[in-house]
């Protein structure tokens, strides 16, 4: 099995940098009301998802749950009911499971209009497992999957964006991101020269060369957590070359990292010191889910196709997205998603054509 080399120090030193701002930083409690305003956030049934539907909908908008199980979608229907008494019809259920691209493209296509969009749904695996459309379960559901609902919603949010023009809304769709993508293997990425997303459908490659800050051993001997790095950065270049292809001015299509949360994200790994981790360092989900409300709402137009991580914009390292070779292999990861998601949903073949390209 080939052994990739390890990641920077670097990017341990910029973990703790965040790890203490986590701490040490308190993110602003949504205030800005959005009283008919309608935002979709997928995974809502628990974790950040959840918590960051309850802001929306505090703050005055109809919610969709975008799930995959409609029990569980159901039941947090009901615990947001319940907790902040709203009329019927404002929570409403839709499910998309992120593994299938059918699936997706049904969801996609019976959402209505919609102003805010939380890409959160993602998960973080421990083991090799194959989704039904045979693609790794992570770079389905947090890269494949991610960027063909972000894509076949794009022309929804810029309909929507003609229909409020002038009303101080901006329709927006955020990607949600981590901090973990530090840990990707950036260097090993750039040298692949086929499609970038088949190669890295490799069962041999699975989660060797990134490291983690948690630097124990998981029940099956491997560093963690695997992968999960390697997804989030390329979602970081999804959402930069959605961006790309907004004209500037109309703004508005930001990434927010919520910042390391007690949630289930973890489930599939058995790091004994995880509970003692996240006692010392992670921030409740509804703490973290504050960064999904800034981003959609109070973000602003300086937001578009930049990185928000505390309530606030912050330049990403050079080295992984503004030298020459960055820039390439995010265009590169682009248009291999691009090649393989056009076969899937043939619509997007003639938009892409219409879209043409911003280079960022
Ligand atoms: N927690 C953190 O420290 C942290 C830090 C940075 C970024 N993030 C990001 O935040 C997002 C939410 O994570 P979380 O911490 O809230 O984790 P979580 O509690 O595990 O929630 C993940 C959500 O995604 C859903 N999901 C997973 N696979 C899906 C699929 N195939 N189709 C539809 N939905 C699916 C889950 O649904 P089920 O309940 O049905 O599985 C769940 O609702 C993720 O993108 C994660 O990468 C988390």
């Amino acid at each position: 099995m080939a052994r990739w080399p390890r990641c920077p120090h670097r990017a341990t030193t910029t973990m703790s940098t965040s790890f203490r701002r986590a701490l040490f930083s308190s993110l602003p409690i949504p205030r800005t009301r959005i009283d008919g305003w309608r935002v979709l956030v997928t995974g809502a049934n628990t974790g950040l998802g959840f918590e960051a539907a309850k802001h929306f909908a505090r703050q005055g908008a109809s919610v969709i749950l975008a799930c995959r199980s409609r029990d569980k979608a159901l039941n947090a229907k009901a615990q947001i009911d319940a907790l902040l008494g709203l009329a019927p019809g404002t929570i409403q259920v839709l499910i998309v499971d992120m593994e299938s691209f059918d699936s997706i493209r049904d969801f996609a296509s019976s959402v209505g209009p919609v102003d805010g969009i939380v890409l959160n749904a993602g998960i973080a695996s421990e083991t090799w497992n194959v989704a039904g459309d045979g693609w790794e379960r992570s770079l389905q559901v947090n890269v494949l999957g991610t960027a063909l609902l972000a894509r076949l919603l794009l022309p929804r949010a810029l309909e929507r964006r003609k229909e409020v023009a002038g009303s101080g809304t901006i329709p927006t769709i955020t990607i949600v991101s981590s901090h973990m993508y530090q840990f990707a293997d950036f260097k090993r990425y750039v040298k692949i020269e086929g499609n970038i997303i088949e190669a890295l459908n490799d069962e041999n490659i699975f989660g060797t060369g990134e490291r983690s800050i948690i630097l124990i051993k998981s029940k099956s001997g491997q560093m963690a957590p695997r992968r999960y790095p390697m997804t989030k950065l390329l979602g970081i270049y999804i959402a930069r070359e959605l961006a790309a292809l907004v004209p500037k001015a109309s703004d508005g299509n930001p990434m927010a990292t919520p910042g390391f949360c007690h949630s289930d994200l973890l489930r599939e790994y058995n790091l004994p010191l995880l509970g003692l981790f996240k006692t010392l360092f992670a921030r409740s989900t509804e703490t973290g889910a504050r960064t999904y409300f800034h981003s959609i709402v109070d973000a602003g137009p300086s937001s578009h196709g930049e990185y928000i991580d505390d309530c606030r914009i912050k330049s990403l390292p050079k080295k992984l997205f503004k030298t020459k070779k960055a820039r390439e292999l995010q265009r590169k990861v682009w248009d291999d998603l691009m090649e393989i998601l056009e076969d899937v949903a043939p619509e997007l073949k003639l938009e892409n054509a219409g879209f043409g390209s911003v280079k960022m």
